[in-house]
């Protein structure tokens, strides 16, 4: 057991109690769990107006000693990483914490036998391997700093994420197996890389076998690269000490605007947060098998596949697969097959698998389960009771873990038998978290049930830092609205017990098969079809994604096959942004409701989506107001 990991009700409110009178001392107690090349001068600063916050500071650390290093000795047999392959007919692969280790130490020679130092960012598209992993960790061994790109992003989406990262070196495999279809990466990565001259190095890792062109000079084998490797010399290489506050990577996420922010996290306090977060909402104990089933593409891989898991020398196994392939029981399938204790997914995984019924699950021994989890979007009680029941045979506590790509990690959920759980709601923040709820005047709203806006009263190790090349822009998103707190961007409400329901986004952003998509870049993708005028985005509730993707589009004169039109607009967002963001519902309309300032009514369009084609409330100040009637009229 962690001795930071609290074990019962009353450990939490203890816990709770000592971080809200002495926060840097609480932090500080955490803190001391990890390996410092040298001890922090101060355990935190904040200015909440200029959106600065340090953690540990003056500090000095590699990140990569925390998560293998310091498990040599103890556990360097044990396996740190499992993976599944998508064919459930291929190996699956076991890493130990000392082949793990290896094969990072080996792959940080190799990133600076290529020139890579500290302070560069290394952009990775690889998919689900272990070498995206090893990746990640030989960008942090040597300081540099990693920005994943979500392997269903277009060649469009990496452009633009390599050139915001100002990025010369990546790395990528030359395809990737997902359910029954095989991706081209590297061919993807060509096209992105045409506009991107700046990047001189691309190394990449052969997986799928599918033919690739390598551009000479740039294109390198990551197998021919790491022959110039020598082991002995790899392995004794210290790995690089970097400050707490030094980036140790950037994930591009979606706002309100149309162009993703690069969320930065730094070192020091990302891994005591991750790890903190890990141990103690999924209760992890020795031995136990951790089946994350995210894509690393996303924070919730970074932070419980690879950083919280590795840092407190757990098993983590990672799936290159899809839910529903061969068949809808793949999930149960590799819970049987690797005995997994603690399995955490999407609430939309969770819906579509329930579709399916109880079938899949048949024959599969889900004995070994002990915690499931959740996370990504509000998970309806529907979807909760089915996991909660056929899932976990009403044995296992459910997680609802309710976090951000800005929080760096899991701000509140229930603590797996610690603290209670109530379905679909996130229930209790951790230690260390204060969170509020205010109305629009920044006052807080403390009646139960009422809504109000989800914001953080204090800073905490994980928090963002910076977007990436423009800290005015994290500094307007998330510390302007409310002076003094940190907005997430999210409603929320409490209830007589002081537990939190999350009611989810109330900016324009959506949240897709727990997908995140501002409206805006999804607009702006549909607007570069020649044939559109001009286009609004909306959400609207989807059975499967949790919210589905409803256009508005206005079309120039004379089309001729509305039909063809729809295909060519969701292949346009697919170029722009990626498939998994393809409209849902297209509506053509002669026309959008605006003010008279030319604002769009997006509520009416909402509500429209929705089903509700009645009461529209006050459209009086509308230029048009018979468009709304039109719209309604014809919706899809
Ligand atoms: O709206 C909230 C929703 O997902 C958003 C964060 O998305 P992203 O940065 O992509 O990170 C997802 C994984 C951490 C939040 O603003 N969200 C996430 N978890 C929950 C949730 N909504 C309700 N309940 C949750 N458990």
């Amino acid at each position: 057991m962690l001795p930071y990991q609290m074990r019962t009700f009353d450990g939490y409110l203890d816990a709770y109690r000592r971080s809200m009178e002495d926060p840097d001392a609480f932090w500080a107690d955490v803190a001391g769990h990890f390996n410092w090349h040298r001890k922090w001068d101060f355990v935190s600063r904040s200015d909440f107006d200029n959106a600065q916050f340090s953690w540990f500071g003056g500090a000095m650390l590699n990140i990569t000693e925390n998560c293998l290093d310091r498990h040599l000795e103890d556990k360097g047999n044990d396996i740190a990483l499992c993976w599944e392959p998508n064919d459930p007919a291929k190996a699956v692969r076991k890493l130990s914490y000392r082949e793990l280790h290896r094969e990072v130490c080996r792959a940080a020679e190799m990133l600076r036998w290529q020139g890579i130092c500290k302070g560069d960012r290394v952009c990775i598209y690889m998919g689900m391997v272990p070498e995206l992993v090893i990746a990640m960790l030989a960008c942090a061994r040597i300081g540099a700093i990693h920005s994943v790109i979500f392997g269903g992003f277009s060649a469009q989406s990496i452009a633009d994420r390599v050139e915001d990262a100002g990025a010369r070196h990546l790395i990528c495999c030359d395809g990737a197996f997902r359910g029954a279809k095989e991706i081209a990466l590297k061919d993807i990565v060509d096209d992105a890389l045409v506009r991107c001259p700046a990047v001189a190095n691309v190394i990449v890792f052969r997986h799928t076998g599918c033919p690739v062109r390598m551009l000479e000079g740039r294109d390198h084998w990551w197998h021919e690269v790491m022959l110039n490797v020598d082991d002995q010399e790899a392995l004794q290489h210290p790995a690089e000490s970097v400050d707490s506050e030094d980036p140790l990577f950037i994930l591009y996420t979606s706002g309100s605007t149309g162009k993703p922010k690069g969320v930065v996290h730094t070192c020091g306090g990302y891994m005591v947060y991750t790890a903190y977060s890990f141990a103690n909402v999924f209760q992890y104990q020795p031995g136990q098998i951790h089946f994350c089933t995210a894509d690393i593409g996303w924070v919730t891989g970074h932070s419980y596949i690879v950083y919280g898991p590795l840092c407190i020398g757990a098993t983590s196994l990672m799936f290159e697969g899809v839910p529903t392939w061969p068949d809808a029981g793949r999930f149960w399938h590799v819970v049987d097959r690797h005995r997994v204790d603690i399995l955490y997914t999407a609430p939309t995984a969770i819906r579509s698998l329930m579709s399916f019924g109880e079938g899949p699950l048949e024959g599969k021994d889900l004995s070994s389960l002990k915690v499931i989890g959740s996370v990504g979007e509000p998970i309806n009680e529907e979807a909760w009771q089915w996991y909660h029941d056929q899932v976990g045979k009403g044995r296992c506590p459910v997680v609802d873990t309710w976090w951000q790509t800005e929080t760096g990690g899991i701000l509140i959920s229930t603590l797996a038998g610690v603290t209670p759980q109530k379905p679909s709601f996130a229930t209790l923040p951790l230690p260390g978290i204060f969170p509020v709820l205010l109305n629009e005047r920044g006052q807080e709203v403390t009646a139960l049930h009422e809504n109000g806006y989800l914001c953080m009263a204090a800073s905490w190790p994980g928090i963002i830092r910076t977007t990436y090349g423009n800290h005015e822009r994290c500094r307007a998103a998330y510390f302007n609205q409310f002076p003094g707190y940190y907005f997430t961007g999210d409603g929320a409400y409490r209830d007589e017990n002081g537990y939190y329901r999350i009611t989810g986004r109330i900016d324009d952003v959506l949240n897709v098969s727990g997908h995140r998509l501002g409206t805006a870049e999804i607009e702006n993708a549909i607007n570069e079809h020649p044939e559109i005028v001009e286009s609004a985005v909306v959400g609207f509730p989807h059975d499967i994604k949790g919210q589905g993707i409803y256009a508005y589009v206005v079309h120039t004169p004379d089309i001729a096959q509305p039909d063809a039109l729809r295909n060519e607009i969701n292949e346009t967002i697919a170029r722009f942004i990626g498939p998994f963001a393809r409209a849902d519902k297209i509506q053509f309309v002669s026309g959008l409701p605006k003010t008279r300032s030319g604002k769009i009514m997006r509520r009416i369009l909402r509500k429209i989506a929705e089903g509700e084609t009645q009461q529209m409330g006050d459209v009086t100040t509308l230029l048009d107001p018979g468009v709304v009637e039109e719209i309604a009229l014809n919706r899809l």
